[in-house]
Protein backbone atom coordinates (compact mmCIF):
# COMPACT_ATOMS: atom_id res chain seq x y z
CA UNK A 1 0.00 0.00 0.00
CA UNK A 2 1.27 3.46 -0.96
CA UNK A 3 -0.08 6.86 0.45
CA UNK A 4 -0.61 7.97 -3.14
CA UNK A 5 -3.45 7.72 -4.76
CA UNK A 6 -3.51 5.03 -7.64
CA UNK A 7 -3.86 6.05 -11.03
CA UNK A 8 -4.43 2.36 -12.37
CA UNK A 9 -6.75 -0.65 -11.49
CA UNK A 10 -7.19 -4.32 -12.42
CA UNK A 11 -10.66 -6.35 -11.48
CA UNK A 12 -9.93 -9.73 -11.19
CA UNK A 13 -13.15 -12.13 -11.40
CA UNK A 14 -13.80 -15.41 -9.64
CA UNK A 15 -16.64 -16.75 -10.01
CA UNK A 16 -20.59 -16.36 -11.43
CA UNK A 17 -21.30 -14.03 -14.47
CA UNK A 18 -22.99 -11.72 -11.71
CA UNK A 19 -19.63 -11.47 -10.34
CA UNK A 20 -18.28 -10.58 -13.93
CA UNK A 21 -20.68 -7.90 -14.58
CA UNK A 22 -20.28 -6.42 -10.89
CA UNK A 23 -16.50 -6.41 -12.03
CA UNK A 24 -17.35 -4.65 -15.14
CA UNK A 25 -19.12 -2.09 -13.42
CA UNK A 26 -16.16 -1.56 -10.70
CA UNK A 27 -14.01 -0.81 -13.95
CA UNK A 28 -16.50 2.04 -15.45
CA UNK A 29 -16.68 3.43 -12.02
CA UNK A 30 -13.04 3.93 -11.92
CA UNK A 31 -12.69 4.71 -15.54
CA UNK A 32 -14.88 7.36 -15.18
CA UNK A 33 -12.94 8.34 -12.38
CA UNK A 34 -10.01 9.46 -14.93
CA UNK A 35 -8.31 6.00 -13.78
CA UNK A 36 -6.66 3.92 -16.38
CA UNK A 37 -6.87 -0.29 -16.36
CA UNK A 38 -4.21 -1.93 -15.94
CA UNK A 39 -2.20 -5.48 -15.92
CA UNK A 40 -2.05 -6.87 -12.28
CA UNK A 41 1.75 -6.81 -12.08
CA UNK A 42 1.50 -3.10 -12.49
CA UNK A 43 -1.91 -1.89 -11.06
CA UNK A 44 -1.64 0.78 -8.44
CA UNK A 45 -5.05 -0.79 -7.26
CA UNK A 46 -6.09 -4.77 -7.26
CA UNK A 47 -9.33 -5.68 -6.75
CA UNK A 48 -10.35 -9.24 -6.52
CA UNK A 49 -14.11 -9.70 -6.78
CA UNK A 50 -14.37 -13.23 -4.84
CA UNK A 51 -15.89 -16.58 -5.26
CA UNK A 52 -17.31 -18.00 -2.01
CA UNK A 53 -19.54 -20.84 -3.21
CA UNK A 54 -17.08 -24.06 -2.92
CA UNK A 55 -14.27 -24.42 -0.72
CA UNK A 56 -11.81 -23.72 -3.84
CA UNK A 57 -13.38 -20.66 -4.99
CA UNK A 58 -12.44 -18.84 -1.54
CA UNK A 59 -9.45 -20.25 -0.81
CA UNK A 60 -8.28 -18.66 -4.68
CA UNK A 61 -7.82 -15.48 -2.61
CA UNK A 62 -5.98 -16.06 -0.03
CA UNK A 63 -2.86 -17.26 -2.63
CA UNK A 64 -3.82 -14.84 -4.81
CA UNK A 65 -3.29 -11.42 -2.18
CA UNK A 66 0.25 -13.35 -1.73
CA UNK A 67 1.26 -13.42 -5.38
CA UNK A 68 0.38 -9.86 -5.32
CA UNK A 69 3.77 -8.27 -3.01
CA UNK A 70 6.28 -6.94 -5.64
CA UNK A 71 9.75 -7.59 -5.75
CA UNK A 72 11.05 -4.70 -3.70
CA UNK A 73 7.96 -5.93 -1.10
CA UNK A 74 5.84 -3.09 -1.42
CA UNK A 75 2.06 -4.23 -2.67
CA UNK A 76 -0.71 -1.91 -4.45
CA UNK A 77 -3.43 -0.83 -2.30
CA UNK A 78 -5.83 -4.10 -2.21
CA UNK A 79 -9.78 -4.38 -2.07
CA UNK A 80 -11.18 -7.75 -1.21
CA UNK A 81 -15.22 -7.26 -2.90
CA UNK A 82 -17.50 -9.82 -3.84
CA UNK A 83 -18.74 -13.17 -1.53
CA UNK A 84 -15.70 -13.93 0.02
CA UNK A 85 -15.37 -10.26 1.33
CA UNK A 86 -19.71 -10.53 2.32
CA UNK A 87 -18.79 -13.55 4.00
CA UNK A 88 -15.97 -13.27 5.80
CA UNK A 89 -15.20 -9.93 6.60
CA UNK A 90 -12.92 -8.11 8.49
CA UNK A 91 -11.54 -12.08 9.16
CA UNK A 92 -10.00 -11.34 5.40
CA UNK A 93 -7.53 -8.57 6.86
CA UNK A 94 -6.96 -10.52 10.01
CA UNK A 95 -5.43 -13.45 7.61
CA UNK A 96 -3.97 -11.19 5.44
CA UNK A 97 -2.42 -8.32 6.21
CA UNK A 98 -2.08 -6.65 3.36
CA UNK A 99 -5.54 -6.23 2.44
CA UNK A 100 -7.04 -2.27 2.57
CA UNK A 101 -10.49 -2.45 1.68
CA UNK A 102 -12.74 -5.57 2.47
CA UNK A 103 -16.54 -4.64 0.34
CA UNK A 104 -19.37 -6.66 0.10
CA UNK A 105 -21.39 -7.22 -3.58
CA UNK A 106 -23.89 -4.48 -2.43
CA UNK A 107 -21.72 -2.17 -1.12
CA UNK A 108 -18.94 -2.02 -4.38
CA UNK A 109 -20.72 1.71 -5.58
CA UNK A 110 -18.44 2.83 -2.48
CA UNK A 111 -15.17 1.77 -3.48
CA UNK A 112 -13.91 5.08 -4.86
CA UNK A 113 -14.16 6.52 -1.31
CA UNK A 114 -12.90 3.79 0.32
CA UNK A 115 -9.78 4.23 -1.80
CA UNK A 116 -9.57 7.78 -1.13
CA UNK A 117 -9.66 6.38 2.56
CA UNK A 118 -6.86 4.11 1.91
CA UNK A 119 -4.60 6.94 0.81
CA UNK A 120 -5.41 8.55 3.85
CA UNK A 121 -3.72 5.90 5.48
CA UNK A 122 -7.17 3.71 7.10
CA UNK A 123 -8.05 0.05 6.01
CA UNK A 124 -12.08 0.10 5.33
CA UNK A 125 -14.57 -2.61 5.76
CA UNK A 126 -18.05 -2.13 4.00
CA UNK A 127 -20.23 -5.12 3.91
CA UNK A 128 -23.64 -3.29 3.93
CA UNK A 129 -26.74 -4.81 1.95
CA UNK A 130 -28.00 -1.79 1.25
CA UNK A 131 -30.58 -3.95 -1.68
CA UNK A 132 -30.46 -1.86 -5.15
CA UNK A 133 -28.59 1.93 -3.95
CA UNK A 134 -25.40 0.63 -6.29
CA UNK A 135 -27.36 0.49 -9.03
CA UNK A 136 -28.64 4.64 -8.73
CA UNK A 137 -24.97 5.29 -7.62
CA UNK A 138 -23.12 3.86 -10.98
CA UNK A 139 -21.89 5.94 -13.91
CA UNK A 140 -23.98 4.78 -17.27
CA UNK A 141 -23.54 1.70 -19.61
CA UNK A 142 -21.13 3.00 -22.25
CA UNK A 143 -18.94 0.70 -23.55
CA UNK A 144 -19.31 -2.90 -23.85
CA UNK A 145 -18.42 -6.04 -26.48
CA UNK A 146 -21.15 -7.66 -28.63
CA UNK A 147 -22.75 -9.34 -26.01
CA UNK A 148 -23.65 -7.93 -22.76
CA UNK A 149 -24.45 -8.98 -18.83
CA UNK A 150 -27.31 -7.01 -17.55
CA UNK A 151 -27.86 -7.81 -14.12
CA UNK A 152 -31.76 -7.73 -13.04
CA UNK A 153 -32.60 -9.31 -10.28
CA UNK A 154 -30.06 -10.18 -6.86
CA UNK A 155 -30.01 -11.91 -3.91
CA UNK A 156 -31.80 -15.52 -3.29
CA UNK A 157 -34.54 -16.48 -0.67
CA UNK A 158 -34.15 -20.18 -1.75
CA UNK A 159 -32.06 -21.04 1.23
CA UNK A 160 -30.80 -24.61 -0.44
CA UNK A 161 -29.12 -26.10 2.63
CA UNK A 162 -25.73 -26.11 0.85
CA UNK A 163 -25.37 -22.73 -0.38
CA UNK A 164 -23.89 -19.59 0.43
CA UNK A 165 -25.48 -16.96 -1.80
CA UNK A 166 -28.52 -16.11 0.44
CA UNK A 167 -26.01 -15.29 3.30
CA UNK A 168 -23.45 -13.51 0.45
CA UNK A 169 -26.15 -11.99 -1.81
CA UNK A 170 -28.36 -11.09 0.51
CA UNK A 171 -32.72 -11.46 -0.02
CA UNK A 172 -34.61 -11.47 -3.44
CA UNK A 173 -34.75 -8.21 -4.91
CA UNK A 174 -35.88 -6.75 -8.60
CA UNK A 175 -34.58 -3.98 -10.36
CA UNK A 176 -37.11 -1.29 -11.51
CA UNK A 177 -38.71 -2.26 -15.03
CA UNK A 178 -37.67 1.00 -16.03
CA UNK A 179 -34.28 0.86 -15.30
CA UNK A 180 -33.33 -1.87 -16.86
CA UNK A 181 -35.00 -1.14 -20.20
CA UNK A 182 -33.15 2.24 -19.84
CA UNK A 183 -29.40 -0.10 -19.44
CA UNK A 184 -30.29 -2.25 -21.83
CA UNK A 185 -31.07 0.54 -24.13
CA UNK A 186 -27.22 1.95 -23.13
CA UNK A 187 -25.73 -1.18 -23.80
CA UNK A 188 -27.03 -1.50 -27.41
CA UNK A 189 -26.19 1.96 -28.17
CA UNK A 190 -22.73 1.07 -26.86
CA UNK A 191 -22.77 -1.94 -29.47
CA UNK A 192 -24.24 -4.69 -27.68
CA UNK A 193 -25.84 -7.46 -30.18
CA UNK A 194 -26.62 -9.83 -27.05
CA UNK A 195 -28.00 -8.94 -23.46
CA UNK A 196 -28.10 -11.76 -21.25
CA UNK A 197 -30.02 -10.61 -18.15
CA UNK A 198 -28.51 -12.42 -15.15
CA UNK A 199 -29.65 -12.64 -11.76
CA UNK A 200 -28.81 -15.55 -8.73
CA UNK A 201 -32.56 -16.63 -9.36
CA UNK A 202 -33.36 -14.51 -12.35
CA UNK A 203 -36.87 -15.91 -13.11
CA UNK A 204 -37.77 -14.64 -9.91
CA UNK A 205 -37.43 -10.87 -11.33
CA UNK A 206 -40.80 -8.99 -11.09
CA UNK A 207 -41.77 -5.43 -10.98
CA UNK A 208 -45.71 -5.22 -9.82
CA UNK A 209 -47.37 -7.65 -12.50
CA UNK A 210 -44.74 -8.63 -14.69
CA UNK A 211 -42.56 -11.06 -14.96
CA UNK A 212 -39.36 -12.32 -16.76
CA UNK A 213 -41.23 -12.76 -19.68
CA UNK A 214 -42.79 -9.39 -19.74
CA UNK A 215 -38.97 -7.99 -19.27
CA UNK A 216 -37.79 -10.60 -22.17
CA UNK A 217 -40.83 -8.94 -24.84
CA UNK A 218 -40.09 -5.43 -23.78
CA UNK A 219 -36.28 -5.92 -24.66
CA UNK A 220 -37.52 -7.50 -27.73
CA UNK A 221 -38.67 -4.45 -29.12
CA UNK A 222 -35.06 -2.46 -29.26
CA UNK A 223 -33.82 -1.96 -32.48
CA UNK A 224 -30.34 -3.39 -32.86
CA UNK A 225 -30.49 -6.11 -30.01
CA UNK A 226 -30.53 -9.25 -32.08
CA UNK A 227 -30.09 -11.59 -28.69
CA UNK A 228 -31.84 -12.35 -25.44
CA UNK A 229 -30.18 -14.58 -23.02
CA UNK A 230 -31.33 -15.27 -19.07
CA UNK A 231 -29.46 -17.11 -16.43
CA UNK A 232 -29.62 -18.96 -13.55
CA UNK A 233 -33.26 -19.90 -13.02
CA UNK A 234 -34.62 -21.92 -10.59
CA UNK A 235 -37.70 -24.38 -11.16
CA UNK A 236 -40.06 -23.16 -8.91
CA UNK A 237 -39.81 -19.94 -10.37
CA UNK A 238 -40.33 -20.62 -14.16
CA UNK A 239 -43.95 -18.86 -14.64
CA UNK A 240 -45.94 -20.01 -17.79
CA UNK A 241 -45.59 -16.07 -19.25
CA UNK A 242 -41.58 -17.00 -19.55
CA UNK A 243 -42.37 -20.80 -21.00
CA UNK A 244 -44.76 -18.78 -23.16
CA UNK A 245 -41.69 -16.64 -24.37
CA UNK A 246 -39.45 -19.12 -25.21
CA UNK A 247 -42.14 -20.00 -27.49
CA UNK A 248 -42.80 -16.46 -29.67
CA UNK A 249 -40.08 -14.03 -28.61
CA UNK A 250 -37.79 -14.75 -32.06
CA UNK A 251 -34.45 -12.82 -29.95
CA UNK A 252 -34.89 -15.07 -26.97
CA UNK A 253 -32.45 -17.96 -28.03
CA UNK A 254 -33.09 -21.30 -27.50
CA UNK A 255 -31.27 -22.12 -24.36
CA UNK A 256 -32.52 -22.66 -20.82
CA UNK A 257 -30.33 -23.10 -18.04
CA UNK A 258 -32.66 -24.71 -15.18
CA UNK A 259 -30.34 -26.81 -12.34
CA UNK A 260 -31.77 -29.38 -10.90
CA UNK A 261 -28.78 -30.33 -8.42
CA UNK A 262 -29.70 -33.91 -7.76
CA UNK A 263 -32.64 -36.36 -9.09
CA UNK A 264 -33.62 -38.15 -6.14
CA UNK A 265 -36.48 -36.83 -4.22
CA UNK A 266 -35.15 -37.34 -0.81
CA UNK A 267 -32.13 -35.50 -1.53
CA UNK A 268 -34.05 -32.82 -3.00
CA UNK A 269 -35.82 -32.68 0.08
CA UNK A 270 -32.66 -32.74 2.49
CA UNK A 271 -31.34 -29.58 -0.08
CA UNK A 272 -34.32 -27.99 0.19
CA UNK A 273 -34.77 -27.62 -3.57
CA UNK A 274 -38.70 -27.43 -3.32
CA UNK A 275 -39.45 -28.76 -6.53
CA UNK A 276 -39.33 -32.72 -7.18
CA UNK A 277 -38.20 -34.54 -9.92
CA UNK A 278 -41.03 -34.94 -11.15
CA UNK A 279 -42.12 -31.07 -11.01
CA UNK A 280 -38.69 -30.78 -13.13
CA UNK A 281 -39.16 -33.20 -16.23
CA UNK A 282 -42.64 -31.76 -16.51
CA UNK A 283 -40.99 -28.01 -16.91
CA UNK A 284 -39.15 -29.30 -19.02
CA UNK A 285 -41.97 -30.71 -21.43
CA UNK A 286 -43.45 -27.78 -21.21
CA UNK A 287 -40.70 -25.75 -22.46
CA UNK A 288 -39.59 -28.54 -25.18
CA UNK A 289 -43.56 -28.53 -26.27
CA UNK A 290 -42.93 -24.67 -27.02
CA UNK A 291 -39.37 -24.68 -28.30
CA UNK A 292 -38.52 -28.66 -29.12
CA UNK A 293 -35.10 -27.64 -30.74
CA UNK A 294 -34.08 -25.98 -26.74
CA UNK A 295 -30.50 -26.45 -25.82
CA UNK A 296 -30.94 -27.40 -21.91
CA UNK A 297 -28.07 -26.77 -19.39
CA UNK A 298 -28.24 -27.39 -15.52
CA UNK A 299 -26.07 -27.66 -12.10
CA UNK A 300 -25.77 -30.72 -10.31
CA UNK A 301 -23.95 -31.53 -6.80
CA UNK A 302 -22.81 -35.03 -5.92
CA UNK A 303 -22.33 -36.48 -3.15
CA UNK A 304 -24.44 -34.42 -0.56
CA UNK A 305 -24.51 -35.51 2.88
CA UNK A 306 -26.36 -38.99 2.97
CA UNK A 307 -26.72 -39.64 -1.07
CA UNK A 308 -26.52 -43.58 -1.25
CA UNK A 309 -25.20 -45.32 -4.28
CA UNK A 310 -29.07 -45.32 -5.15
CA UNK A 311 -29.83 -42.30 -5.23
CA UNK A 312 -26.80 -40.87 -7.27
CA UNK A 313 -28.27 -43.40 -10.01
CA UNK A 314 -31.58 -41.67 -9.86
CA UNK A 315 -29.00 -37.80 -10.53
CA UNK A 316 -27.71 -40.28 -13.73
CA UNK A 317 -30.92 -41.04 -14.85
CA UNK A 318 -32.57 -37.72 -14.72
CA UNK A 319 -29.65 -36.47 -17.04
CA UNK A 320 -30.64 -39.78 -19.22
CA UNK A 321 -34.13 -38.67 -19.31
CA UNK A 322 -33.67 -34.86 -19.37
CA UNK A 323 -31.11 -34.78 -22.16
CA UNK A 324 -28.81 -31.81 -21.69
CA UNK A 325 -26.57 -30.25 -24.58
CA UNK A 326 -24.48 -28.87 -21.60
CA UNK A 327 -23.93 -28.97 -17.78
CA UNK A 328 -21.79 -28.55 -14.91
CA UNK A 329 -21.36 -30.57 -12.25
CA UNK A 330 -19.45 -30.19 -8.86
CA UNK A 331 -18.75 -32.36 -5.86
CA UNK A 332 -20.58 -31.19 -2.65
CA UNK A 333 -18.53 -28.79 -0.59
CA UNK A 334 -19.97 -28.14 2.81
CA UNK A 335 -19.84 -24.50 3.58
CA UNK A 336 -19.14 -22.75 6.69
CA UNK A 337 -22.85 -21.87 8.32
CA UNK A 338 -24.69 -24.00 6.03
CA UNK A 339 -27.26 -26.44 7.55
CA UNK A 340 -25.57 -28.85 5.29
CA UNK A 341 -22.46 -29.00 7.04
CA UNK A 342 -23.14 -29.89 9.59
CA UNK A 343 -25.54 -32.63 8.30
CA UNK A 344 -24.76 -36.75 9.04
CA UNK A 345 -23.53 -38.61 7.10
CA UNK A 346 -20.88 -36.46 4.96
CA UNK A 347 -19.67 -38.30 1.85
CA UNK A 348 -16.10 -39.70 1.46
CA UNK A 349 -13.66 -37.68 -1.06
CA UNK A 350 -13.09 -40.56 -2.86
CA UNK A 351 -16.58 -41.67 -2.91
CA UNK A 352 -17.95 -38.37 -4.21
CA UNK A 353 -14.99 -38.24 -6.55
CA UNK A 354 -15.81 -41.43 -8.17
CA UNK A 355 -19.76 -39.96 -8.84
CA UNK A 356 -18.48 -36.65 -10.07
CA UNK A 357 -16.47 -38.70 -12.84
CA UNK A 358 -19.30 -41.14 -13.66
CA UNK A 359 -21.97 -38.50 -13.54
CA UNK A 360 -19.60 -35.90 -15.87
CA UNK A 361 -18.74 -39.09 -18.70
CA UNK A 362 -22.42 -39.19 -19.18
CA UNK A 363 -23.27 -35.03 -19.50
CA UNK A 364 -19.59 -35.47 -21.67
CA UNK A 365 -21.23 -38.09 -24.23
CA UNK A 366 -24.87 -35.73 -24.24
CA UNK A 367 -22.95 -32.68 -25.21
CA UNK A 368 -21.10 -34.68 -28.03
CA UNK A 369 -24.17 -36.05 -29.18
CA UNK A 370 -26.01 -32.73 -29.35
CA UNK A 371 -23.35 -31.05 -31.19
CA UNK A 372 -23.26 -34.05 -33.50
CA UNK A 373 -26.95 -33.45 -34.36
CA UNK A 374 -26.48 -29.65 -35.61
CA UNK A 375 -24.26 -31.16 -37.89
CA UNK A 376 -25.55 -29.75 -41.86
CA UNK A 377 -27.61 -27.49 -40.23
CA UNK A 378 -27.83 -23.56 -41.40
CA UNK A 379 -27.85 -21.50 -38.82
CA UNK A 380 -26.99 -18.01 -37.20
CA UNK A 381 -23.21 -17.14 -35.25
CA UNK A 382 -22.53 -14.10 -33.36
CA UNK A 383 -18.73 -13.57 -33.73
CA UNK A 384 -17.35 -12.93 -30.58
CA UNK A 385 -13.23 -13.24 -30.51
CA UNK A 386 -10.55 -14.03 -32.73
CA UNK A 387 -9.62 -17.89 -33.65
CA UNK A 388 -6.15 -19.04 -32.99
CA UNK A 389 -6.32 -19.57 -37.17
CA UNK A 390 -4.95 -16.21 -39.61
CA UNK A 391 -8.65 -15.30 -40.45
CA UNK A 392 -10.61 -17.31 -38.01
CA UNK A 393 -12.99 -15.71 -35.85
CA UNK A 394 -15.00 -17.53 -32.57
CA UNK A 395 -18.94 -16.77 -31.84
CA UNK A 396 -21.71 -18.24 -30.46
CA UNK A 397 -24.43 -20.59 -32.06
CA UNK A 398 -28.04 -20.00 -30.84
CA UNK A 399 -27.63 -23.16 -28.88
CA UNK A 400 -24.82 -21.43 -27.39
CA UNK A 401 -22.34 -23.83 -28.66
CA UNK A 402 -19.15 -22.14 -29.85
CA UNK A 403 -18.37 -21.98 -33.91
CA UNK A 404 -15.29 -21.64 -35.36
CA UNK A 405 -15.46 -19.38 -38.53
CA UNK A 406 -12.59 -19.02 -41.34
CA UNK A 407 -13.89 -15.18 -41.77
CA UNK A 408 -11.72 -12.77 -43.66
CA UNK A 409 -13.38 -9.47 -43.83
CA UNK A 410 -15.30 -9.90 -41.54
CA UNK A 411 -15.05 -8.41 -37.61
CA UNK A 412 -16.39 -9.00 -34.02
CA UNK A 413 -20.16 -8.47 -33.69
CA UNK A 414 -20.91 -9.50 -37.26
CA UNK A 415 -23.79 -12.04 -36.95
CA UNK A 416 -23.34 -14.37 -40.21
CA UNK A 417 -25.44 -17.55 -41.61
CA UNK A 418 -23.47 -20.56 -41.20
CA UNK A 419 -23.58 -23.92 -42.45
CA UNK A 420 -22.14 -26.53 -39.83
CA UNK A 421 -19.49 -28.53 -41.65
CA UNK A 422 -17.86 -30.19 -38.65
CA UNK A 423 -19.32 -31.17 -35.39
CA UNK A 424 -16.43 -31.96 -32.66
CA UNK A 425 -17.25 -33.21 -29.01
CA UNK A 426 -16.48 -29.43 -27.93
CA UNK A 427 -17.22 -26.74 -30.65
CA UNK A 428 -18.54 -26.58 -34.28
CA UNK A 429 -17.33 -25.43 -37.39
CA UNK A 430 -19.37 -23.45 -39.98
CA UNK A 431 -19.00 -22.13 -43.18
CA UNK A 432 -20.19 -18.94 -44.62
CA UNK A 433 -23.46 -18.13 -46.29
CA UNK A 434 -23.87 -14.70 -46.01
CA UNK A 435 -23.87 -11.69 -43.35
CA UNK A 436 -27.61 -10.83 -42.16
CA UNK A 437 -26.58 -8.00 -39.45
CA UNK A 438 -23.70 -5.82 -39.16
N1 LIG B 1 -29.10 -19.86 -8.10
C1 LIG B 1 -28.60 -20.84 -8.91
C2 LIG B 1 -27.14 -21.20 -8.79
C3 LIG B 1 -26.25 -20.56 -7.83
S1 LIG B 1 -24.75 -21.29 -7.40
C4 LIG B 1 -29.45 -22.07 -8.72
O1 LIG B 1 -30.10 -22.25 -7.73
O2 LIG B 1 -29.44 -22.90 -9.57
C5 LIG B 1 -24.23 -22.19 -8.80
C6 LIG B 1 -24.15 -23.65 -8.57
O3 LIG B 1 -23.13 -23.98 -7.66
C7 LIG B 1 -25.39 -24.28 -7.97
O4 LIG B 1 -26.39 -24.49 -8.92
C8 LIG B 1 -24.86 -25.56 -7.39
O5 LIG B 1 -24.89 -26.60 -8.34
C9 LIG B 1 -23.41 -25.23 -7.06
N2 LIG B 1 -23.19 -25.15 -5.61
C10 LIG B 1 -23.73 -24.26 -4.75
N3 LIG B 1 -23.30 -24.52 -3.49
C11 LIG B 1 -22.48 -25.60 -3.57
C12 LIG B 1 -21.75 -26.37 -2.61
N4 LIG B 1 -21.79 -26.08 -1.32
N5 LIG B 1 -21.01 -27.41 -3.06
C13 LIG B 1 -20.97 -27.72 -4.38
N6 LIG B 1 -21.63 -27.04 -5.32
C14 LIG B 1 -22.40 -26.00 -4.93
FE1 LIG C 1 -28.12 -21.14 -3.81
FE2 LIG C 1 -30.38 -22.48 -3.91
FE3 LIG C 1 -30.39 -19.83 -3.99
FE4 LIG C 1 -29.49 -21.19 -6.07
S1 LIG C 1 -31.60 -21.24 -5.27
S2 LIG C 1 -28.55 -19.43 -5.14
S3 LIG C 1 -28.51 -22.92 -5.11
S4 LIG C 1 -29.77 -21.07 -2.27
FE1 LIG D 1 -19.80 -17.14 -6.21
FE2 LIG D 1 -21.12 -15.21 -5.12
FE3 LIG D 1 -21.59 -15.86 -7.61
S1 LIG D 1 -20.55 -17.06 -4.13
S2 LIG D 1 -21.19 -18.03 -7.60
S3 LIG D 1 -19.71 -15.06 -6.81
S4 LIG D 1 -23.07 -15.17 -6.13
Amino acid sequence: MSNESPKTFHVKNYGCQMNVYDGERMAEMFAARGMDASDKEDADLVILNTCHIREKAAEKVYSEIGRLRRKDGSSPVIAVAGCVAQAEGPEISRRASEVDIVVGPQAYHKLPEMVAAVAKGESTVDLDLPGLDKFAALPKRRKTGPTAFLTVQEGCDKFCTYCVVPYTRGAEISRPFAELVDEAKALVDAGAKEITLLGQNVNAWGDGEQDLGTLIRALDRIDGLHRIRYMTSHPNDMTDGLIAAHGDVEKLMPYLHLPVQAGNDRILKAMNRSHSRDSYLRIIEKVRAVRPDIALSGDFIVGFPGETDAEFEDTLSIVRETVYSYAYSFKYSPRPGTPAATMDGQIAHEVADERLQRLQALISEQQAAFNRDTLGKRTSVLLEKPGKLEGQLIGKSPWLQSVHILAPGLSIGDIVDVDIVEAGPLSLKGELLMQVAA
